[in-house]
């Protein structure tokens, strides 16, 4: 929404301000709020808000995020003398950078808005988890692989199908996150530390997944012991919605921090081949009854991914949640052999 003469006020601005393609959205004020939408939609960022005092009389401007990789490195590498770590950071567009990984950690993908389901992210999501996929497999063959897109369960599948790795090295992160978030609902509750609770969650990352109330502990106290049935519902029902809580509150993206410091931690039981047991998204083969899917559960990590599934005791309620999660996942994760 503009005319010629506010255009040669763009081009001005375009070649003081960007050294690379940029895009610009131009509107007058009424049509900025409009244009904003817009823009988030097709991925652009916020660059700047002149309104009426920009050189065109008024608009919004967008530029295209361009987060290079070699840059987010550098500054994380940067930060190696602050925090005493001798790591090397490599960041760029090229795949040659990950050839021979060890492990490879897909966070690829689209982030779901306020009000979606990560289901809703699996179309797009599988084209472009597909496509990293192939080059995982292309250049560097022997990696595990942690898989942190989302919808996770489909995706977890997919990247198995697509680099036809061998599915102890498939490994999906979820339960991981969901379990720090019910054991820091469980914390914050009983304004206890964090160290002396214990919690779990298994099935899928999705609506069915499933809290495992029967295994909180506090002190070694079971949950049940502190905390009456309807708060522990309340908890349960707000780890089940934690990551659409922080979608919410940060009305682009999703949770960052919690899913990144969870992955860590596969990765290190992985290259330290500890043989650490959480809970993770593995190929579940007859384990509680189920087979042929990837599933949320307890298992084993070692230098080889999954060294085994880990079985735990569970209420009758808590198998027929693991079931219900099971089958769910099962239809979708046969549709994603298509996308
Ligand atoms: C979450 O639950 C992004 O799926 C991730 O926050």
């Amino acid at each position: 929404h503009s005319t010629w003469e506010s255009l040669d006020g763009v081009a001005t601005l375009l070649e003081d301000r960007f050294d690379e393609p940029s895009v610009l959205i131009v509107t007058d004020p009424f049509h900025a709020l409009r244009s904003r939408l817009i823009a988030q939609e097709v991925g652009l960022t916020a660059y700047v808000s002149p309104t009426r005092t920009s050189p065109w009389g008024g608009g919004t401007q967008f530029k295209k995020s361009v987060k290079e990789a070699a840059g987010i490195a550098l500054d994380i590498y940067e930060t190696c003398p602050i925090i005493g770590s001798d790591s090397r950071v490599i960041g760029g567009s090229d795949w040659s950078a990950a050839a021979g990984s060890d492990i490879v950690v897909i966070t690829s993908g689209k982030p779901r808005k306020p009000g979606m389901s990560r289901m809703d992210l699996i179309e797009t999501n599988a084209k472009i988890v597909r496509g990293v996929a192939e080059n995982i497999k292309q250049h560097a063959p022997n990696a595990v692989v942690i898989v942190v897109s989302n919808p996770l369960d489909e995706m977890t599948a997919l990247t198995q199908i697509a680099t036809g790795f061998p599915k102890e090295r498939v490994i999906g992160q979820a339960g991981m996150l969901d379990t720090a978030r019910f054991s820091h609902f469980v914390a914050e509750t009983l304004a206890v530390p964090v160290a002396s609770v214990q919690t779990l969650t298994l099935g899928s990352h999705g609506d069915t997944m499933v809290p495992v109330p029967s295994r909180c502990t506090v002190d070694g106290k079971p949950l049940s012991d502190l905390l009456p049935p309807e708060k522990i519902e309340e908890l349960v029902v707000r780890t089940r919605n934690g990551g659409a809580e922080v979608v919410a509150l940060l009305k682009t993206g999703s949770a960052y921090y919690a899913p990144s410091a969870a992955a860590a931690r596969m990765a290190k039981a992985v290259i330290e081949d500890s043989g650490a047991v959480m809970p993770v998204c593995a190929w579940v083969d007859g384990e509680y009854g189920i087979s042929g899917v990837y599933l949320g559960v307890e298992a084993e990590l070692g230098k080889g991914g999954v060294r085994k599934v880990v079985e735990t005791n569970l209420t009758d309620t808590e198998k027929a949640g693991l079931l219900e999660a099971a089958e769910a996942v099962r239809a979708k994760q046969a549709d994603v052999q298509s996308l």
